[in-house]
């Protein structure tokens, strides 16, 4: 039998979208498959990576973890709408200027959470941005250059989205 699809409808990257998803769909897969916004990645099955970030109601979530149901009158944003009208977001600025990515599969989360937690944070320093990326996984850099790059901005005195 097959299984009835479930209305939702959610702002996406700044425009509201419906859509009809299977009630088991994942929100990263919805996102990527159904939105072709394949900035989420899919990094592990065991939710630590934190390449699926994306952000629901400003905050950093992991998309593999949510449902896309949940998605439900919310707020999402993507990497793909993090940039400005003038250009890309100061922490992709900033990611760019210290070389923080390689391989660059880790980045569309590193640089959704480092907007959380210039949101949310009352100060970043390397200690509180080291912790702040606790969930989030790169083969490549050594995080030292990740966390300049988002210190800088902090120092920038740039909050969040
Ligand atoms: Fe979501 Fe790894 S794919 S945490
Ligand atoms: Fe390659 Fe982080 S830049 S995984």
């Amino acid at each position: 039998m097959k299984t009835a699809l479930v209305p939702i409808s959610f702002v996406l990257n700044g425009r509201p979208v419906q859509a009809e998803v299977e009630p088991r769909a994942l929100l990263v897969h919805h996102l990527r498959e159904d939105h072709r916004l394949v900035g989420a990645h899919v990094g592990c099955d065991t939710s630590q990576c934190g390449a699926c970030a994306v952000l629901l109601n400003g905050r950093a979530v992991k998309a593999c973890t949510l449902l896309a149901v949940q998605a439900d009158g919310a707020d999402i944003v993507t990497i793909e709408g993090v940039a400005g009208p003038d250009g890309l977001h100061p922490v992709q600025e900033a990611l760019h200027r210290h070389h923080g990515l390689q391989c660059g599969f880790c980045t569309p989360g590193m640089v959704i959470c480092a907007i959380d937690m210039l949101a949310t944070e009352e100060s970043l320093d390397e200690s509180t941005i080291r912790h702040g990326l606790a969930g989030n996984i790169c083969r490549c850099t050594g995080y030292q250059t990740i966390v300049d790059a988002i210190a800088e901005v902090a120092a920038s005195g740039t909050k969040g989205a």
